[in-house]
């Protein structure tokens, strides 16, 4: 992991471009830090926005060329009650495949995604120009949030304290995708000390936390990911038990091998061939969280994954009176996202939960990062970083598209 002295921190403040890579740990360290949690003056760039939008339906199976189309159109003017906000960090997730390939998003829609922004003008006097927000700016570079524009049900849009977490968090450990691992793991499948719990897509960005709540509950903890590098993370940063690669095909041999005890919990991202390994080890009374079927997600039509996924279980499921809950976050995040935040804030600070981020550099990068998450290319929780973060001086060079994958570690232990 990189870490700068603060020295190096003002010449990012200043907007001069920082060339390495982005850094973890700096944005509330030491003398510095008040100049890195003061708000900016925000200034649109050239007034001009560039975006992603859908270009066809219907879609193939996987992401291809030609499924999306870039433009540059003027920044929209905000209206009564609504705010223009840069975006900072683009959230790459699963789900927006299905929204596209399930024709929810059409051609020509701005392409949708949760993000992280600032807001550079206002005209609600809840929000300041500088204050950061999570919202649903999609893939663009700016975007409006306020009235009469759709918050995509249950994500609400709300204001970022950067003292209290790294603001990219927010599309991360501490937004939806960690209410996801936290609402299976802990509110459905409720994984008792001792007990055997088996994640898949393990070093992935809701794997990576299921697995490290279930080590809190004080559980064994088996990872399920792919190439060796993945693994030694799953072990060795990530403190899982075991590991086994799905890559292997001797899977439910080494899977076995690592569940003596057979399985208790299993947290489903991926379906397939994973499902099919861990059907046979599971115990009396196990419980099963349906998160997610990555696998699946290219599937030409036909029978739902969903429904396929429960006829393959179905027998096991009744022998064994296992407990299979299918997951939807919004379904948690009235009752639950509060609870969440202040327990995930603990756990961060005593350095309980680490988290990796998969950060690709410029907007143009977005199809092609997002289809690398979807197809196992990521490592961590897979990010965009549309323009600068002054909070942690990561900056943007548009002309030169990067990638950096990193493990943040003990981030919060210097925030209030
Ligand atoms: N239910 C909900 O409300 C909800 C909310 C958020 C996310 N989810 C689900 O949670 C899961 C993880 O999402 P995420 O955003 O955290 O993505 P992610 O795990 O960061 O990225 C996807 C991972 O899936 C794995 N994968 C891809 N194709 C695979 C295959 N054929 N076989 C085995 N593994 C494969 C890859 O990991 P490896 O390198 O390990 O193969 C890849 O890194 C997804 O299924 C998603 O749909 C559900």
């Amino acid at each position: 992991m990189l870490q700068f002295s603060g020295a190096a921190i003002i010449p990012a403040l200043s907007g001069l471009v920082h060339s390495g890579r982005s850094i973890s740990s700096l944005h509330c360290h030491g003398r510095y830090r008040h100049l890195l949690l003061r708000p900016a003056t925000v200034k649109v760039m050239g007034n001009s926005n560039d975006q992603w939008l859908l270009a066809r339906s219907p879609l193939e199976g996987w992401p291809a060329e030609g499924d999306f189309r870039f433009q540059t159109v003027s920044t929209p003017e905000p209206a009564a009650d609504q705010l223009l906000t840069r975006t900072i960090y683009l959230s790459l997730d699963p789900y927006q495949w299905g929204r596209r390939r399930s024709g929810t998003e059409k051609p020509g829609d701005v392409c949708h995604g949760r993000t992280v922004s600032q807001v550079v003008s206002s005209r609600r006097p809840d929000y300041a120009e500088g204050d950061y927000l999570f919202n649903t700016n999609g893939w663009q570079q700016y975007g409006l949030t306020g009235a009469g524009i759709d918050p995509f049900g249950y994500m609400h849009p709300r204001k970022l304290d950067p003292a209290l977490a790294p603001i990219s968090t927010a599309v991360g450990v501490m937004g939806m995708l960690g209410l996801t691992a936290y609402s299976g793991l802990i509110v459905q499948c409720d994984p008792q000390p001792g007990e055997t719990v088996v994640v898949s897509a393990a070093s992935g960005g809701v794997g990576q936390v299921a697995g490290q709540l279930a080590k809190i509950r004080g559980c064994r903890v088996v990872g399920i990911t792919s190439s060796a590098e993945k693994c030694e993370f799953v072990t060795g940063e990530l403190g899982f038990d075991a590991v086994v690669s799905h890559l292997k095909d001797d899977l439910p041999e080494r899977l076995a091998a690592s569940c003596p005890d057979g399985i208790d919990v299993y947290f489903e991202n991926v379906g397939g061939r994973v499902y099919e390994a861990v059907l046979p080890l599971l115990n009396r009374d196990s419980r099963i969280t349906l998160c997610g079927m990555i696998s699946q997600y290219g599937n030409e039509a036909g029978a739902s994954p969903g429904e396929v996924w429960m006829d393959m279980g179905r027998a096991t499921f009744e022998a064994q009176r296992v407990e299979a809950h299918s997951l939807f976050v919004g379904n948690y995040v009235d009752d639950y996202q509060d609870r969440f935040f202040g327990e995930m804030t603990d756990w961060l600070r005593d350095g309980l939960i680490v988290y990796r981020e998969d950060v690709w550099r410029g907007l143009k990068q977005a199809p092609v990062a997002f289809a690398a998450m979807l197809s196992g290319g990521n490592f961590g929780k897979t990010l965009v970083a549309v323009s600068d973060d002054p909070t942690r001086a990561v900056s943007v060079d548009r002309t030169q598209p990067s990638t950096d994958s990193q493990l943040h570690r003990n981030l919060f232990r210097n925030c209030r």
